[in-house]
């Protein structure tokens, strides 16, 4: 959406996939979803650098609000795990130079069967801005009739934009639309600045493999409408938890980063290990999710076990990955040379590469392809196969 907001991809955290929705302040204090669970976050992203290197939004999910509204109809904040409100929670979050997320829904309940805002959508709208609010993430359990999704979501857009403060609008309408018909992304890229599309992500790697290979399966439709306002979001980064194994981490963040995803950290902060601390804070791998050119990046080929992804940079750069899809044995070498990658499809036939995306070959300059010769391209499906290459080939370990 053109509002001035989300000209790179969000960074920040939400509380959903670590905290859930633990509401039993009593029996859990340290975790339960409170005013207190928020602070803590903000003061250790300024503690421990995550403000320094980019993470901007502390962000609110499901199971805030009081069961009932006001008397006025307004949304509130339960009393007793908020017992300052929200306003006082935004001046707390804005005083320590960041800001704050929260959580609707779009339909009449949320999903965890709060209050929604069907039929509240301005008085909500105003209701945020009011406390000084600076996202929303509006998701779309309970929505009447699945065909009112796109209009309800246009319509809190414009409650948003009426309220003339800036509010970064995070959307779940594909995600919801997709259960009945593919959804208008130009219309969703028109309204919202970042928009989830599939399933929730779990702490584990096969949520993680399914959200890559659904993304990639659908990249045509998908990478077009990202850019500059608007970005495709696969869910939060579960990086710093204890589902996914060092190199299944690592793969998380350098493949959010070339899908150009908002890195929405879903972890605990007060109580993370140094080394997920550290990838999470890398700062070459936040500049290219952040790259300003901002394109989203793709699935260029599927060859023997490896995925190579990439994401076209400004400058002219390219940023490239390569994932390791075998879930037997250890890490493998993969013959690394750039000008191959480039010929790969078109000059080794032989090589079985099952996938080369069109935006890729629009990169692909036909005078760069130069074929190889049948010699050549039987050493390269040898390499390919084999995870060997000669010393004068660069190789890397995935
Ligand atoms: C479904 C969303 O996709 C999740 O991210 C989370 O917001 C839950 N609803 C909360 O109920």
């Amino acid at each position: 959406m053109n509002n001035g907001l989300a000209l790179t991809p969000t960074m920040g955290w939400l509380h959903w996939e670590r905290f859930t929705c633990n509401t039993d302040c009593d029996a859990d204090p340290q975790n339960c979803i409170s005013e207190k669970l928020y602070m803590e976050m903000a003061d250790m992203m300024v503690k421990d650098g995550w403000k320094d290197v980019g993470y901007e939004y502390v962000c609110i999910d499901d199971c805030w609000p009081s069961v009932t509204r006001d008397s006025q109809g307004r949304l509130q904040a339960d009393p007793k795990r908020f017992p300052s409100g929200i306003k006082k929670l935004a001046d707390y979050i804005h005083s320590k130079g960041l800001k704050l997320g929260i959580y609707a829904d779009v339909g009449t309940q949320t999903c965890a069967g709060y209050p929604g805002s069907f039929g509240y959508y301005e008085t909500d709208a105003a209701t945020f801005a009011e406390w000084g609010v600076d996202l929303l993430k509006f998701d779309g359990c309970y929505m009447p009739q699945w065909t009112l999704l796109a209009e309800g979501y246009v319509n809190m857009s414009l409650a948003l934009n009426k309220t003339g403060r800036s509010i970064l609008y995070s959307c779940e309408w594909p995600l919801y639309e997709w259960q009945h018909q593919q959804p208008n992304y130009t219309a969703i890229q028109q309204t919202c600045n970042h928009w989830r599309n599939y399933a929730d992500v779990f702490d584990s790697w096969s949520s993680v493999t399914g959200i890559l290979d659904w993304t990639a399966f659908h990249q045509d439709l998908l990478v077009p409408v990202a850019g500059p306002g608007g970005w495709n979001d696969p869910d939060m980064l579960v990086i710093g938890n204890f589902g996914l194994s060092w190199d299944q981490q690592v793969t998380q963040m350098s493949l959010w980063a070339i899908m150009a995803a908002p890195l929405l950290m879903s972890n605990d902060l007060r109580d993370i290990d140094p080394r997920s601390r550290a990838l999470l804070q890398n700062p070459h791998l936040i500049a290219i999710n952040q790259d300003p050119l901002g394109k989203q990046g793709y699935r260029v080929a599927k060859v023997n076990g490896f995925e190579v992804w990439e994401r076209p940079l400004s400058g002219g750069k390219l940023a490239v990955a390569v994932v390791n899809r075998q879930e037997l044995g250890g890490p493998r070498r993969f013959p690394l040379l750039l000008a191959t990658l480039i010929n790969w499809k078109s000059c080794c036939p032989q090589c079985n590469i099952t996938q080369v995306t069109p935006q890729y070959q629009e990169l692909v300059s036909p005078e760069k392809c130069k074929p190889l010769s049948r010699m050549q391209a039987k050493k390269w499906l040898h390499y390919l196969s084999k995870e060997e290459a000669p010393d004068t080939v660069p190789t890397m370990w995935v």
